[in-house]
């Protein structure tokens, strides 16, 4: 049996997998021909730079404006791994701590808030009430949010998204509402709501809390609907990140080429966060960034619409139940924008059980006291199940959220897990 048919059979059986997609091809022939460019990331990082004095007023917690996330190594979590699973990893093992990113606490803090304020920029200038060398800081005045008020900005989300978007949409004054799915943690809701967000509550999946928001916005001019499925603001926002972690590796003394490759692991739910991710490493590092996408067992959107070349897959169709406690990767149908953009990029996919979720995020407190989400976890397994590297090359580990996860929660993943590991 050809071996996508036999990964396919094993997609629907909701069984772990590991897919290298062999329709990759070098970077740069998918990188000339795609509409996005390098230039829009450098224009997405100089927005974010602009913005970098509201930013430091509004959110006193970040550094000076700049919301960005550790890279560490992770020396005895590596141990632990290889003790564990019996296997030797090659190469440094790294941890990218999105879990730590001030603010949003979560990956989608690097696209809402982006597109977010790209949008409030926007409509300042129309207004001519704000100019690009202004100091920034003055959207922290009262006028401003008075202005902005008239305005309102929805998103639908499992989650994360909509605390991004909630949060800074929030601190410039919009009116905000967000579409829930049923997957979204109820400690989320009452999170945002804390925050004067206005939270919808769907009982369907992802998919649908999109189409309500998309709908309630439409034919609205006050109205902004920010579209996970489809955004390329949101798209650019997750790139960026690949810009500062350049510099970051840097800073370490690692350098990228064929011979010390960089293999970067990122969960996944529609593909928007790991796919600007991708988009942006690739235009970096060319083919020694090796990206690979990690989805659960139970709601493998990206990976199904990449084996049946439909980017419109829903997983319900294919009798899978997209049910997983990573509820930020619970998304029943893949972004279209990132199945037409990543297609020949990607090195490939691999999913993963709950209980292994489970089992990395209790390993990974016990070894580098680090507290993460579930669906965070997801990123761990990646030296295990995918290529192997050289000594002298670099896994990362992309730990996508987890800083507002309540002690409590987060406490009853953690004895789930250390039962599962044994
Ligand atoms: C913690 C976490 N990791 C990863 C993702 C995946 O991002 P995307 O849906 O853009 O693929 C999400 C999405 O909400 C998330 O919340």
């Amino acid at each position: 049996m050809p071996e996508t048919t036999q990964i396919l059979q094993d997609v629907l059986q909701m069984k772990p997998v590991t897919w290298f997609n062999e329709e990759k091809e070098k970077s740069a022939d998918p990188l000339k021909k795609l509409p996005v460019t390098f230039l829009h990331i450098q224009e997405a990082q100089a927005r974010l730079q602009r913005f970098a004095p509201f930013l430091k007023e509004a959110f006193p917690e970040t550094e000076n404006g700049v919301i960005e996330s550790p890279l560490r190594e992770a020396h005895s979590f590596k141990k632990n791994m290889e003790n564990y699973y019996g296997r030797k990893i090659e190469g440094r093992f790294l941890l990218k701590c999105d879990s730590e990113l001030k603010v949003a606490g979560s990956i989608k803090a690097r696209g809402g808030i982006y597109e977010v304020l790209k949008h409030a920029e926007d409509l300042a200038f129309q207004a001519k009430i704000l100019s690009i060398t202004d100091n920034y800081s003055v959207l922290c005045n009262e006028s401003f949010r008075n202005f902005f008020s008239q305005y309102k900005i929805s998103v639908g989300s499992t989650g994360n998204l909509g605390m991004s978007i909630g949060i800074v949409s929030a601190a410039l004054g919009f009116q905000v509402s967000v579409h829930m799915s049923r997957d979204a943690k109820q400690w989320k809701k009452d999170f945002l709501r804390k925050h004067g967000v206005t939270v919808i509550e769907h009982t369907e999946d992802y998919s649908r809390a999109v189409e309500e928001g998309r709908r309630q916005c439409a034919g609205d001019p006050r109205a902004y609907f920010i579209d996970d499925e489809n955004s390329v603001d949101l798209f650019l926002g997750y790139a960026v990140a690949a810009l500062r972690l350049q510099t970051q590796l840097e800073s370490l003394g690692i350098h990228i080429c064929e011979d010390t490759p960089l293999q970067v692991y990122l969960p996944c739910g529609v593909g928007g966060a790991p796919g600007g991710i991708t988009f942006g490493l690739k235009h970096l590092f060319g083919d020694a960034a090796r990206c690979y996408f990690v989805e659960p067992t139970h709601s493998p959107s990206v990976l199904l619409g990449m084996l049946k070349n439909d980017d419109s897959v829903r997983v319900v169709d294919y009798g899978i139940d997209g049910l997983t406690e990573a509820d930020g990767l619970a998304v029943g149908s893949p972004s279209k924008l990132v199945m037409g953009l990543e297609r020949y990029l990607i090195d490939g996919i691999y999913t993963i059980e709950d209980d292994d979720l489970y089992r990395l995020l209790a390993l990974l407190r016990d070894s580098e006291d680090c507290k993460i989400e579930p669906s965070a976890a997801a990123s761990l397994k990646g030296p295990l199940v995918t290529q192997d590297i050289p000594s002298g090359g670099t896994h990362i580990a992309w730990l996508t959220g987890g800083l507002f996860l309540p002690e409590n929660i987060f406490r009853e993943c953690y004895e789930k897990g250390k039962e599962l590991l044994g």
